[in-house]
Formats: structure tokens, C-alpha cells, sequence
């Protein structure tokens, strides 16, 4: 295993605990809402929003042990994002991460519960510890986190979305779309995971370029991954977009030229890190990881 793979298991095996130790216990009432809610967040997914949480607090100095809040806030409304995207009035998917989706294995309406409950647990992971060293960061860190899962960022991106099934959509507003719905939360979780740490004004900056840069690369290879991957190694069900009309890279620009886009987007992203030297190495490493992933 390279020297990134087992830096990527121990972030993901130490998201996986602290996810566990902040979602409520399945033993606790209501029993089957929080069952729902571990079966949603626990065993799946490549917790991309969390290491890029982690490798941005490399770069400021913060402490792993108050980046792991953040990143599983973040991870927390992504999950939920996810719930409510399978949803039959929604996507109508019935597999995600390799397992039935929540409202399969459960029922439409404990799935709207588990993504509503997840985002107001996301919020209580990023308010309930010190996460910054100033009171007022902290608050930036839930101000920031409330704007992009709103409608002004995920859900606002979704809303668009669906929308937009069966249009065909100009390159400005495809890229608008998919900056929202996925590329608000990816943003987040760079951002939180510096603002754990000192982020000047000008790393800030750069941190954020880097992330509206790696955020929409993501998107455009969930498209590709859509229309060329395996189900099997997916998680997911593949072809969904052409089989619900969706306008997307691949439907727009095709699979080649959207491949091109997503390496020049990872340029992009790998120049904004150029002030920052060797504490910016993981994100490097996450950005070729989000480009080249087959998964
Ligand atoms: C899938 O996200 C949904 C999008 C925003 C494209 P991920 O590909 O990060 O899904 P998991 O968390 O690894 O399952
Ligand atoms: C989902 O985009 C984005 C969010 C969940 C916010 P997709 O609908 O393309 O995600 P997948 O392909 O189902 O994971
Ligand atoms: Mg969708
Ligand atoms: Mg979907
Ligand atoms: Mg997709």
C-alpha cells in the first residue's frame, strides 16, 4: 500500500469512530430513526469531505483532534444529501455504497427523518466543542457550514437539478449546478478544516481556490464514473443520468473532452497550493485522488 493509501485508512478508520461516537445509539429511543441514521453515515463511502478537512488543517497547523468535529459535520450533511438524492422524488435509487438505499431498506418517511436529523446533528458536532481559538472563528465555521448546505449551496444545487431533467443546459449553467450542489460541501470541508487551525487571509484564499477548483473536478468525474464505471465497483447504480435525462459533463461534452476538463481543473487546483509548500502535500494527494479514482 503507498505511503497516501494508509494515511487515507487512518483518517477513514478514525472518521468511522468519531461518526460513531456522534451519531445517537441504536439502542436509544426512537430506535429505528437511529438505527437509520448509523445505516446511513457508518461502514461505506470514501469520506472524501473529511480527508480534505484533515489535509487543509495540515496546512494551517490545526489539531486533528478539533478537525475531526468539523470534518464529521460536513460528512454528516453529505450523508443526509445523500438520503434525500436517492429518494424516489428525487433520483429513485435503491443502491448506495454498495447497500440498499435508506428508504429500501427502511421507509420513504424514516428517510426524509434521517437526513433531517443528520444535518441538525452536523450542526451540534460543529457547535458542542472548542473547534477554533476564537469564539467568532467558530461561529464563521457554523455560518459557513449553514450557507453551503442551503439554498445557496447544496440544496439550492439539488433544487437545480432537478430542474433541469430533460434540458439541455448551456456550460455556464451546468457548471452553476454542479458548484452547488457538490462543490459547496467540498468547499466547506476545506475551509472548516482550516479554519481549525490559523488560516490567514491569504492561505484562506488560496485554500479556497483550490477548493472551487477540486469541488466542481469531483462532479465532473461522478459524471464520467456515472456513464462509463461498473454498478459493482460503483456502490451505485450506474447509467443513471442518460437513463433520467440528467444534463451533465458527459451528456454535454462527452466522456473524452469532460476527462480533459477534470485534469485541467485539478492544474487549477494544484497551482493555487503553489505558496504553501510541504504542508500542502495531502491535498495534492487528494487532488490526483478525486481526478484519477475509480470509484
Ligand atoms: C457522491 O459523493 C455524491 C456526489 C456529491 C457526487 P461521494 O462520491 O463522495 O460519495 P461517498 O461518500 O463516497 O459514498
Ligand atoms: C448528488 O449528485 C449531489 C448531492 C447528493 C448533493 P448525484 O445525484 O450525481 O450523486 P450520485 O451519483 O447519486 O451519488
Ligand atoms: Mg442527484
Ligand atoms: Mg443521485
Ligand atoms: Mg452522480
Amino acid at each position: 500500500m503507498s505511503e497516501f493509501a494508509v494515511w487515507m485508512q487512518a483518517c477513514q478508520s478514525r472518521m468511522e469512530a468519531v461518526l460513531g461516537e456522534v451519531l445517537p445509539p441504536a439502542r436509544i429511543a426512537p430506535q429505528r430513526l437511529h438505527e437509520a441514521m448509523r445505516y446511513a453515515v457508518l461502514g461505506g463511502g470514501k469520506r472524501v469531505r473529511p480527508l480534505l478537512a484533515f489535509a487543509a488543517g495540515e496546512v494551517t497547523g490545526a489539531d486533528p483532534a478539533r478537525v475531526q468535529y468539523a470534518a464529521a459535520a460536513v460528512e454528516l450533511v453529505h450523508a443526509y444529501s445523500l438520503v434525500h438524492d436517492d429518494l424516489p422524488a428525487m433520483d429513485d435509487d435503491a443502491l448506495r455504497r454498495g447497500k440498499p438505499t435508506v428508504h429500501v431498506e427502511f421507509d420513504e418517511a424514516t428517510a426524509l427523518l434521517v437526513g433531517d436529523a443528520l444535518q441538525s446533528l452536523a450542526f451540534e458536532a460543529l457547535a458542542s466543542k472548542t473547534l477554533a481559538d476564537a469564539p467568532a472563528a467558530q461561529l464563521k465555521m457554523v455560518q459557513l457550514l449553514a450557507q453551503a448546505a442551503g439554498s445557496r449551496g447544496m440544496a439550492g444545487g439539488q433544487a437545480i437539478d432537478l430542474a433541469s431533467v430533460g434540458k439541455p443546459l448551456t456550460l455556464p449553467e451546468l457548471e452553476f449546478m454542479h458548484i452547488h450542489k457538490t462543490g459547496a460541501l467540498i468547499r466547506a470541508a476545506v475551509l472548516l478544516g482550516a479554519h481549525c487551525g490559523r488560516a490567514s487571509d491569504d492561505a484562506t484564499a488560496a485554500l479556497d481556490h483550490y477548493a472551487k477548483c477540486i469541488g466542481l473536478a469531483f462532479q465532473v468525474v461522478d459524471d464520467v464514473l456515472d456513464a462509463e464505471a461498473p454498478t459493482a465497483t460503483l456502490g451505485k447504480t450506474a447509467g443513471k443520468d442518460a437513463a433520467h435525462g440528467k444534463p451533465t459533463y458527459v451528456s454535454l461534452l462527452g466522456v473524452a473532452r469532460a476527462k480533459e476538463l477534470a485534469q485541467e481543473l485539478r492544474a487549477d487546483a494544484l497551482d493555487a497550493l503553489d505558496g504553501f509548500d510541504a504542508p500542502a502535500g495531502r491535498l495534492r494527494q487528494l487532488a490526483d485522488f478525486i481526478v484519477e479514482r475509480s470509484f
